[in-house]
């Protein structure tokens, strides 16, 4: 994508009184860069602190010592900033809007007074589940306002929560479950989604198979669907709610001490387990959400992310709770009952800040306008994207038909290793670049490095991969159990940097403009998928001898996944074959790692030291097989001929 012809777009008239102009994001960048001591000192005030902090940064990039700490002596509790401290001036308010998948069902309003109550009540029960400080719990919901009371009943006392995507397959369950060594599991019946339902439960049960029987499995009898009962590991989690007392004290913990696991994948392994500290993250999550979407007392605020990623860890809960907002959880998907479903909760809940990924986006522009237009979309002040960069099509059709030219869009570039935003624009400061992330939040210093040879390129323009140069709050600790992991997936490519595993372009004006990732990560409709991962699920199969997996241009995803699978000696490739590797996936992984391409491959191409040269196998499956390369290198180069021949993707 050309950058240079790109017009920037002036700041939308409204905009006058941001938390931050043109003039206070200079001042205040140049503060966070200059003096982040000073800077963060400041800002970690936005939170109440039992203990109040007297260091501020201490942090070490060095490989082999990787050492990350913010606000190190200062205790506090994340549920009481949630929570509690909004009890006082906005107990009444509306925390959560809870609109159920089923459009016809009644949406529920939860005041703080209300979140208060049932966070305690899930605390108290989870205390009488023997769950202390530090233990893990896992949560494997739907979008259900009880997702919401588990976190918080978690950071009330002290234990780490893990949330694992509704999405995910028994098998991605147990995993998670055991690497975490969770003593909890809290799952509900069934999910409804789109107007058809998942067994949670039923899935929760497989998965307790593969983990120790001293695993309390906590189930919200949520449609009300039958389910298996196993007594004296199932519990009912609302009955017992009703029990306990709507009073449990919260635990004071270290700013340091983990607030949650989350599991993502990267190019080799398996998914890691993403460490986040209490007191850091929340003040970066609570600080970006102020800044990043103008958020203002009595707006509404609606992420339409799922609380099993960390778009929603940060922007559902942690930043519009922690700020006293009212935040929306939406149970359902964006084209069901029709392609009008955002826009009818839009409307019907009067929101001002909408944050959405690229990829849905995509899916409701190809259903024309006309669901948009139904409804009345005055309330909406300001527009977000996360998860993948933003084509301008996609783009112009969100600025035009949902903020109707007056919204300014804020394209959030981030990870769930940075915890918040890390390089976006401010929507009263910054002009912006249809399909540029453009420039980085206070304390963020990005640099663009030469991946030959890991040195810094000054100047604009640059090219190259996207590293950060120093800690910001927000930023990931370690990786769960092997901090060895943690060093060497960021730190050791790019001494003395922060490695984020994708590629970048400043332009000339300094913009940032994402170019996707480096590395053997996918990015399936703003879901980071491991290459890895789908290929150990497909060689896992007995048919299979060998797979390489790739992503390829998809139109309304971002990427597909392509697979190349050989299959054993005498195995017949048919297309219910197909079918079952499909299927298979989806069991072993989920449903979003489902390939969209299978191509049998009698033959990979391979070194002469084995290795799988994967530039070719992606040329191929971008359908761009004229420009592959030097190919003389290959143990066989003849299999190239076979696989261009018998290509998947004609697009
Ligand atoms: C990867 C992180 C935390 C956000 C949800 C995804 C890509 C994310 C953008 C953007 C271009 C983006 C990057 C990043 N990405 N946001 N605005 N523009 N690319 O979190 O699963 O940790 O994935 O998503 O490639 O590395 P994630």
């Amino acid at each position: 994508m050309s950058t240079e012809t790109v017009e920037k777009q002036a700041i939308p008239p409204g905009f006058e009184n941001a938390h931050a102009g043109p003039e206070e994001y200079r001042r205040l960048y140049a503060e966070s860069i200059e003096d982040p001591e000073g800077f963060w000192r400041r800002e970690g005030q936005r939170l109440d602190w039992i203990k109040p902090y007297t260091k501020v940064k201490n942090t070490d990039f060095t490989f082999g010592q990787v050492s990350i700490k913010w606000f190190e002596d200062g205790v506090l509790n994340a549920c009481v900033n949630c929570v509690d401290r909004h009890l006082e001036t906005r107990g009444d308010q509306t925390a959560i809007i809870f609109e159920p998948d089923d459009p016809a069902a009644e949406a529920q309003h939860i005041t703080y007074n209300q979140l208060s109550d049932n966070v305690n009540r899930m605390a108290n029960v989870l205390l009488s589940q023997g769950v202390m400080r530090g233990d893990r719990v896992v949560i494997y919901l739907p979008m259900i306002p009880e997702a919401a009371y588990a976190m918080l009943a978690c950071a009330r006392i002290g234990a780490i929560h893990s949330i694992v995507f509704a999405g995910f397959s028994p098998d991605a369950l147990s995993n998670r479950i055991n690497d975490s060594g969770a003593k909890v599991v809290i799952t509900a019946d069934t999910a409804p989604r789109g107007g058809r339902r998942t067994g949670l439960k039923s899935n929760t049960d497989a998965a307790l198979l593969h983990c120790s029987d001293k695993v309390r499995c906590l189930v919200v009898k949520h449609t009300g669907d039958q389910t298996t009962w196993v007594e004296g590991r199932d519990v009912d989690v609302k009955e017992q709610m009703k029990h306990v007392s709507p009073d449990c004290p919260a635990r004071p913990v270290n700013a340091e001490d983990p607030l949650f696991v989350l599991y993502t994948s990267g190019s080799t392994g398996k998914p890691k387990g993403v460490v986040h500290s209490t007191g850091g993250y929340l003040v970066f999550a609570a600080m970006t959400h102020e800044y990043v979407f103008d958020y203002k007392d009595g707006d509404v605020f609606w992420c339409t992310a799922d609380v099993g990623w960390v778009t929603g860890h940060s922007y559902i809960i942690y930043g519009p709770l922690a700020n006293g907002a009212t935040t929306v959880m939406f149970e359902g998907v964006p084209t069901w009952p029709d392609a009008g479903r955002f826009w009818e909760v839009c409307a019907k809940h009067k929101v001002n800040q909408f944050y959405t990924a690229p990829t849905a986006i995509r899916a409701l522009m190809a259903k024309g306008t006309g669901f948009v237009e139904k409804h009345d979309l005055s309330s909406l002040r300001l527009l977000g994207t996360v998860g993948e960069p933003i084509n301008p099509e996609a783009w112009n059709w969100y600025n035009d038909n949902v903020g109707k030219g007056k919204c300014p869009i804020v394209d959030t570039w981030w990870q769930t290793e940075t915890g918040g935003h890390m390089i976006t624009p401010l929507p009263g400061a910054t002009e912006t670049k249809p399909g540029s992330a453009t420039v980085p939040f206070f304390g963020v210093k990005p640099a663009v490095l030469d991946p030959t040879t890991a040195e810094v390129i000054e100047g604009n323009p640059a090219e190259g991969v996207l590293c950060i140069a120093d800690s910001w709050p927000g930023q990931m600790r370690t990786v769960w159990g092997d901090h060895q992991r943690f060093m060497e997936t960021y730190f050791q490519q790019y001494p003395g940097y922060y490695f984020t595993g994708d590629g970048c372009r400043r332009d000339e004006d300094g913009y940032y403009w994402i170019t996707g990732r480096v590395d053997d990560v996918i990015n399936v409709s703003g879901h980071r998928m491991g290459t890895a991962e789908v290929e150990s699920a497909l060689v896992a199969h007995q048919k299979v001898a060998e797979a390489a997996v790739v992503g390829y241009p998809h139109p309304v995803k971002g990427q597909g996944i392509y697979a190349y699978v050989t299959l054993m000696n005498g195995v017949e490739p048919t297309d219910e074959l197909r079918a079952e590797l499909e299927k298979w996936v989806r069991t072993e992984i989920g449903p979003i790692a489902k390939p969209d391409l299978i191509q049998w491959a009698p033959g990979m191409p391979k070194t002469r030291s084995g290795k799988i040269m994967r530039r070719i196998l992606r040329k191929i499956a971008e359908n761009d097989y004229g420009a592959l390369g030097d190919i003389s290198t290959l143990a066989e180069p003849e299999v190239v001929d076979d696989l261009i021949e018998n290509r998947m993707n004609r697009g």
